[in-house]
C-alpha cells in the first residue's frame, strides 16, 4: 500500500507534539477537560505545558501531574462540576478542591480509576447526589474528606476496601440509610482497621448502631455519629476500641437500652456526649475513665436512683472540666470534693432531685464558673458559698421558696451572664486608621483582605467559652504555624466564640496578610490546604475542628476558558488537506521551531536554576566547593548497595538518609532528597553552598554532591552516635552525664561561633536544635543541617526573611519583626542549654521549657531550686552538678526577649569553658579517648522538623495528624 504523504505529514505532526510537549499529554488534556468544565481557569492555565510552565496549583513529577491544590481559589468562576477528564490524570496522589462553594453536581464515578491518589480533599463544596461506591478502589487513599457538602444517599459499602484510610470525614451532609458493614460478601466499615477518625455527625444515617462495626483491631480516636437519627442500643463492641478519645452519640439520635457496663474499658476517653436519646437503665458509672474532660449524659431516661449520695465517680474523675447531668431522676448530697476539682469549669445538673446542703466549701476551683442546680431539692446554702462569685443557679429548690430573696435564686442578673463575647484586639496604638472597601483592620492595625472563614470545633475539652486564654492560645498557635508553613501571614483574629444548634464550638476566623494588603491566589490555596487538610493542629484543648471558608476576592480572577489549543491539530490538518502542501510545510517549520526555542529557553531555565553550581562557570556567584566531590547517581547506588533497606539510616527534612562506604572505606552518609519535594530544591542549593565553605570541627562536613538523573543527594562524613537529642532521650543508648552535657554544648556553641564570626559571609543557621547537633565516636559536637541556613549580607542585622524555624526553639522576636540576626540562633541555643540539663521536649503539650524554667526558678536556694524539673541522669548529688547555675544564668540571657540583651556566641562560649572549668572539666576534647557502644543513629541527618512541623514547608501529598 502507498503511504499517502497527508497521512505522514499527520504522524510527522503527531510525533512532533509528542516528543516536543514537557508534560504527558493524557494529564494536559485531562486537565483543560476539567478547565472546561468548571467554564473558569486559574490565572495562568494557558498553552499545553501544565509541568513546564507551572500552570497555578498544578505539582508533577517528571512529566506527570501528581498533585492538584486549588482549594478556596476557584470561586470566582460561574458554578461548575467536576467532570470524567479527572481520570486522565492517572498519577495523581492529591486532589484538593474544597472550599470552592460554586463546585456541585454528582462526583463522577471515574474517579475511582485514581490508583494513586492520598488525599481526595472536597470539603466544604457543594457536591450533591450519591457518593459513588468507585471511591471504594483507591486503594492507596489515606485521607478522605467530603464533609460540608451535600451528598445524599447512603455511606458506600465499597469504602471498607480502603485499607490505608487515616481519616473518614461524611460530616455536614444529607446521608441516609444505615452504617454498613461486611455482610459475607461486600465489606464494611468494619473492615477500615487503619482509621482513625470516623466523622459522621451531622447527617441522616439511620438504623441501629450494629454490633459488628467495632472490633478491636480497629485504632479509632475519634468516633462522631451525633446529629443523626440512629436507634436501637449502643452494641457492647463499642467497649473493645481501646484508643477513643472522643465520642459523640448526642443530638437527634433515639438510642435507647442500657449503656454497656464495659465503657469504662474506654480510659482514654476525653470526650463522651450521649445527651438527649433514650438510654435506660442505671447511669453509667464512669469511675477509672481518668482522662474524662467533658461529659454529657443529659436527657435521657435512665432508672432513677434517689441515693442519699450523689454517684461516687462525680469526684473521681481528674481531668474534668464540664460535667452535664440535666433531668436526669438522680439524687443525693452533692460532695464538696465536686467542686475542687482542678480544672472543673461548668456543672450543669438541673431537674434532678439532688437535696440536702449544698456546700461548695472555700477550696472550690479557681476556674469554676458555673453551678446550675435549678429544680432540685436543695435545702440550704452554707458559707464558702459567701466567696463564690460565679453562676449558681438554685431557683426552683426548696432554698428558693422561703420567701428568698437571695441572689442565687433569681434567674436573671447573675454575674457573667452578658459580658460580650470574645474578639480579637486590634493593637493600634494611637487612633486607627480608616480601611477601604473589602480591607479591614488586622490585629497589628493595618488595612488589609482578610481571608474569613468558620472554625467549628467538634468537640472542645472546655466549656468555659468566656475564658480569653483558649483564643489567646489558639490565635498564637495559628499565627506561629501558619507563618512557619510559609505562608504570608501577618496576624489572625476570632471572633464571636459561640455553641451552634450541632453542639460544636463555633468561631469566626480572619486571617491577615503580611505585607501586603491582599493575599493572591497561592497564598489561598495553601492556607485552605493547611487548614482543610488537617495539616494545622490545633492545641490540644480544642479537639477535632474543620474549616469552611468564605470566598475571597482574589484580584487575579482567571479567565473564561477558551477552546482554541484544543483546535490547534486539526486546524493544520485541515488547512494542508486543502492543498496548500506549502503552506503546510511552513506551518510545520514554524511549529517545530517554535516549539524548539520553547524548550530551548526552558532547559536554560532549568540549568540556570544550578548555575552557581557550575564549576567551570565563572559567574561570580560560584561558590567555593573546595574539596567537595561530584559523585554520579551511578557511584552512590553502588556504595549505598542501591539504596538499601538496610542502609536506611533515618529520614530527613526532605529525604533519606543512606549510609555507604567509598572505595576507599570511608563511610559516609547519603542524604537523598525525595522526589517532588516542594521546598528541597532550594534548601538542597543552600546546604551545598553553605557546607562547602565552611570547615570546622564541630560542623558536620560535606564529602560532595550528586546531581544527576534528577536526583539530588548530600554526602557527608558519617556520625556515628546519632544525635544530641537521641542521647538526651536514650534513645541511641549514648549516656551524658554533666560533664559529658558541657562538653557537647560547648562543641555545639564553637561550632555556631564559628558560622556567626568566622564564616565569610557570617551564617545564621536558623534550625539549631538538638536534633541537629551530632555526635561522633569520642562524643564531640557536630552542628549538622543548613537547610534553612541564611547568609548575612553587608548590612548586617538587616535581613528580612520569611521565618522559618522550629517550634519550640524559635526566637520570639525574629518571629515578631522578622529581623534576622545572629541573636536568633543565640535564643534557639539558649532554648538547648535548658533542654541538654532537663532532658525535656521545649514545647510539649503546651509546656514552654523556658517559662517553666523561670517559673520554677529561685535563686535564693541550692541549684536555684530546679530540682523538680532537672534530668535525674544528670548526675547524683547536687554537689557533682558545680557551674549549674551559672549555667542557667547563661541559658535564660541567651533566651532573653531583646535580641540585644542577649550574649553573642563568642561570649557563650568563654562562659561555657569557665563553667567547664568550675564542673571539673577539660574544655578541650583532643585529650579525650573514651570508647563508646556505637549504635546505628536512627535520625541522624535530617533534623526532625519534618517529622514534627513537616518543616519542608507544605507537604507534596501526606501528612499524618495525630
Ligand atoms: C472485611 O472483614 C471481614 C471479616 O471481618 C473479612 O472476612 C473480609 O475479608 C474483609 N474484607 C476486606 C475487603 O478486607
Ligand atoms: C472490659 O470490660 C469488661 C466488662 O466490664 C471486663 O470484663 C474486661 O475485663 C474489660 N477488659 C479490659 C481489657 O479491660
Ligand atoms: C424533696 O425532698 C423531700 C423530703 O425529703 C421529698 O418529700 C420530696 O419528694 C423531694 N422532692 C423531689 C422532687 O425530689
Ligand atoms: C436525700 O434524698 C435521699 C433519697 O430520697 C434520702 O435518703 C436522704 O436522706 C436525703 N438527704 C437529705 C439530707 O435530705
Amino acid at each position: 500500500m502507498e503511504l499517502s504523504p497527508w497521512l505522514i505529514l499527520f504522524s510527522v505532526l503527531v510525533q512532533a507534539s509528542v516528543i516536543l510537549a514537557d508534560t504527558n499529554t493524557q494529564d494536559t488534556s485531562g486537565l483543560i477537560g476539567i478547565a472546561d468544565s468548571w467554564k473558569y481557569r486559574p490565572s495562568n492555565w494557558g498553552g499545553d505545558d501544565p509541568c513546564g510552565d507551572k500552570w497555578f496549583g498544578i505539582i508533577c513529577i517528571g512529566d506527570r501531574v501528581t498533585s492538584i491544590r486549588l482549594s478556596g481559589t476557584l470561586a470566582g468562576g460561574k458554578p461548575g462540576t467536576l467532570s470524567g477528564d479527572i481520570e486522565s490524570l492517572s498519577e495523581l496522589q492529591l486532589l484538593d478542591l474544597s472550599q470552592n462553594k460554586n463546585l456541585g453536581g454528582s462526583l463522577p464515578s471515574s474517579i475511582g480509576t485514581l490508583s494513586n491518589l492520598q488525599n481526595l480533599i472536597l470539603a466544604g463544596c457543594s457536591f450533591s447526589g450519591e457518593i459513588p461506591q468507585e471511591i471504594g478502589q483507591l486503594s492507596q487513599l489515606i485521607f478522605l474528606y467530603l464533609n460540608s457538602n451535600r451528598f445524599t444517599g447512603p455511606i458506600p459499602s465499597s469504602l471498607g476496601n480502603l485499607s490505608k484510610l487515616y481519616w473518614l470525614d461524611l460530616g455536614e451532609n444529607m446521608l441516609t440509610g444505615e452504617l454498613p458493614i461486611f455482610d459475607g460478601t461486600n465489606p464494611g466499615l468494619d473492615n477500615l482497621t487503619s482509621t482513625k477518625h470516623f466523622h459522621f455527625g451531622v447527617n441522616q444515617l439511620s438504623g441501629t448502631i450494629p454490633r459488628q462495626i467495632f472490633n478491636s483491631n480497629m485504632k479509632l480516636i475519634h468516633l462522631l455519629l451525633d446529629n443523626n437519627n440512629f436507634s436501637g442500643s449502643i452494641p457492647p463492641t463499642l467497649g473493645l476500641l481501646k484508643t477513643l478519645e472522643v465520642l459523640r452519640f448526642d443530638r437527634n439520635n433515639q438510642l435507647s437500652g442500657p449503656v454497656p457496663t464495659n465503657i469504662n474499658n474506654l480510659t482514654k476517653l476525653i470526650e463522651l456526649h450521649l445527651e438527649n436519646n433514650k438510654l435506660t437503665g442505671p447511669l453509667p458509672d464512669l469511675t477509672e475513665m481518668n482522662s474524662l474532660s467533658f461529659v454529657d449524659m443529659s436527657n435521657n431516661s435512665f432508672n432513677a436512683s434517689p441515693a442519699s449520695d450523689a454517684p461516687s465517680w462525680f469526684t473521681a474523675l481528674p481531668a474534668l472540666t464540664s460535667l452535664y447531668l440535666e433531668n436526669l431522676q438522680i439524687g443525693g448530697q452533692l460532695p464538696q470534693a465536686l467542686f475542687s476539682l482542678p480544672a472543673i469549669q461548668t456543672l450543669r445538673l438541673r431537674g434532678n432531685h439532688f437535696n440536702g446542703t449544698l456546700d461548695i466549701g472555700s477550696d472550690f476551683s479557681t476556674q469554676l464558673q458555673t453551678i446550675d442546680l435549678q429544680d432540685n431539692n436543695i435545702t440550704a446554702i452554707t458559707v464558702g458559698g459567701t466567696q463564690y462569685n460565679k453562676i449558681l443557679i438554685l431557683s426552683g429548690n426548696p432554698f428558693c421558696d422561703q420567701g428568698s430573696n437571695n441572689q442565687y435564686c433569681k434567674t436573671t442578673g447573675q454575674p457573667n451572664s452578658g459580658p460580650p463575647p470574645y474578639s480579637t484586639a486590634k493593637n493600634c496604638a494611637g487612633l486607627p486608621p480608616t480601611c477601604l472597601l473589602r480591607q479591614l483592620l488586622s490585629p497589628s492595625c493595618t488595612c488589609a483582605v482578610p481571608y474569613k472563614g468558620t472554625l467549628k470545633f467538634r468537640a472542645p475539652t472546655f466549656s468555659d467559652l468566656g475564658n480569653e486564654s483558649y483564643y489567646l492560645l489558639l490565635e498564637k498557635d495559628m499565627t506561629t504555624k501558619l507563618v512557619f508553613y510559609k505562608t504570608p501571614v501577618d496576624s489572625v483574629a476570632l471572633y464571636n466564640p459561640s455553641i451552634d444548634v450541632t453542639n460544636s464550638l463555633v468561631i469566626s476566623l480572619e486571617v491577615y496578610p503580611s505585607g501586603k494588603v491582599q493575599f493572591v491566589e497561592q497564598d489561598i490555596a495553601d492556607i485552605g490546604f493547611l487548614l482543610t487538610n488537617q495539616t494545622y493542629k490545633p492545641p490540644p484543648v480544642f479537639g477535632p475542628y474543620f474549616f469552611i471558608s468564605q470566598s475571597y476576592p482574589l484580584a487575579n480572577e482567571g479567565f473564561v476558558a477558551s477552546k482554541s489549543k484544543k483546535n490547534k491539530l486539526p486546524l493544520i490538518v485541515g488547512v494542508a488537506a486543502g492543498g496548500a502542501v506549502l503552506v503546510a510545510i511552513v506551518l510545520i517549520l514554524i511549529v517545530v521551531i517554535a516549539r524548539r526555542r520553547k524548550k530551548t529557553n526552558r532547559t536554560e531555565e532549568r540549568s540556570q536554576s544550578f548555575a552557581s553550581l557550575d564549576m567551570k562557570s565563572t559567574s561570580t556567584s560560584v561558590p567555593q566547593l573546595r574539596g567537595a566531590r561530584i559523585f554520579t547517581f551511578a557511584e552512590l547506588k553502588k556504595i549505598t548497595n542501591n539504596f538499601s533497606e538496610a542502609n536506611d539510616i533515618g529520614n530527613g527534612g526532605f529525604g533519606k538518609v543512606y549510609r555507604g562506604t567509598l572505595p576507599t572505606g570511608q563511610l559516609v552518609a547519603v542524604k537523598r532528597s525525595q522526589e517532588g519535594s516542594l521546598q528541597g530544591n532550594l534548601e538542597f542549593r543552600t546546604e551545598i553552598e553553605l557546607l562547602s565553605r565552611v570547615h570546622h570541627k564541630n560542623v558536620v562536613s560535606l564529602v560532595g554532591f550528586c546531581l544527576d538523573q534528577g536526583e539530588q543527594m548530600l554526602v557527608y562524613e558519617y556520625i556515628p552516635n546519632g544525635t544530641l537529642k537521641e542521647s538526651l532521650t536514650g534513645k541511641s543508648g549514648v549516656r551524658l552525664d554533666w560533664k559529658r552535657r558541657l562538653r557537647v554544648i560547648l562543641g555545639a556553641a564553637k561550632g555556631i561561633a564559628y558560622l556567626h564570626e568566622l564564616a565569610e559571609p557570617p551564617i545564621v543557621h536558623r534550625d539549631i536544635k538538638s536534633s541537629n547537633v551530632l555526635l561522633d565516636e569520642r562524643l564531640n559536637a557536630k552542628v549538622a543541617d543548613f537547610g534553612l541556613s541564611k547568609l548575612l549580607g553587608e548590612e548586617r542585622g538587616q535581613v528580612t526573611t520569611q521565618v522559618k524555624g522550629t517550634m519550640g526553639y524559635l526566637d520570639p522576636e525574629y518571629y515578631m519583626t522578622q529581623q534576622l540576626t545572629e541573636k536568633s540562633d543565640v535564643y534557639s541555643f539558649g532554648v538547648l542549654l535548658l533542654e541538654v540539663i532537663t532532658a525535656k521536649k521545649p514545647l510539649e503539650r503546651g509546656r514552654y521549657i523556658v517559662r517553666e524554667v523561670h517559673a520554677a526558678m529561685d535563686r535564693s536556694k541550692d541549684l536555684y531550686g530546679l530540682h523538680e524539673l532537672l534530668d535525674p541522669l544528670l548526675g547524683a548529688s547536687p554537689s557533682s552538678l558545680g557551674g549549674l547555675e551559672h549555667y542557667v544564668d547563661l541559658a535564660l540571657r541567651c533566651v532573653e526577649e531583646a535580641g540585644a540583651d542577649r550574649p553573642s556566641m563568642g561570649e557563650a562560649v568563654s562562659e561555657l569553658e569557665r563553667i567547664t572549668r568550675l564542673a571539673g572539666g577539660v574544655t578541650e576534647s583532643a585529650s579525650e579517648s573514651m570508647s563508646y557502644a556505637s549504635r546505628t543513629p536512627r535520625h541522624p541527618y535530617g533534623g526532625d522538623s519534618a517529622s514534627e512541623y513537616s518543616g519542608a514547608g507544605l507537604p507534596s501529598s501526606r501528612v499524618e495528624p495525630k
